[in-house]
């Protein structure tokens, strides 16, 4: 299973500056059927993409060369945020290439985002990941994120990108 892990450099002045736009944005929805997680998937415009989006380019241009692309373009983007025994259940990305989770609080490494493996029937959880981190994979993977079973606050953004303009590998 092809999951590409980077590490954002200065992400605790990110994240400071994310969860304050985040806490400060008063519109976001509370979806029910038992996953009520805090999200604004449904906001046209999202407040913190500028702040976001900048600070990530640099590792968006190295997944484009690691990839042999070299255009992208960035959908759509939202954050969600998980108290006590919020959860997201399995679930794919449609319409885009790939999509990304980027990790701004969280508290253990158990609720990180689960993928399936359906080769080998199994679920995978990657390893070590901390706050900062920003997973991509091909939005057609099955994830979730497991029931956040700490006091807590788990918070992420996902986005979802296309690649463009293919070069020729090195053979
Ligand atoms: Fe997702």
């Amino acid at each position: 299973m092809n999951i590409f892990k980077y590490s954002i450099e200065h992400y605790k002045d990110l994240n400071a500056k994310l969860i304050k736009i985040i806490e400060s944005n008063k519109a976001y929805i509370k979806t029910d059927k038992g996953e009520d997680v805090y999200t604004d998937f449904n906001k046209p415009i999202m407040d913190y993409g500028k702040e976001f989006i900048t600070e990530i380019w640099p590792t968006l241009q190295t997944f484009l060369k690691t990839n042999y692309h070299k255009k992208i373009n960035v959908g759509n983007a939202w954050f969600q945020s998980y108290k006590n025994n919020q959860y997201h259940s399995w679930h794919t990305h449609q319409g885009c290439q790939f999509s990304a989770v980027y990790y701004i609080e969280l508290p253990n490494n158990k609720i990180t985002t689960e993928f399936y493996d359906i080769f080998k029937k199994k679920s995978y959880i990657p390893k070590d990941i901390k706050e900062g981190d920003l997973l991509i994979f091909n939005s057609s993977t099955l994830h979730r994120s497991p029931e956040n079973n700490s006091n807590q606050r788990k918070t992420v953004i996902s986005f979802n990108f296309d690649i463009s303009d293919s070069e020729s590998p090195d053979l």
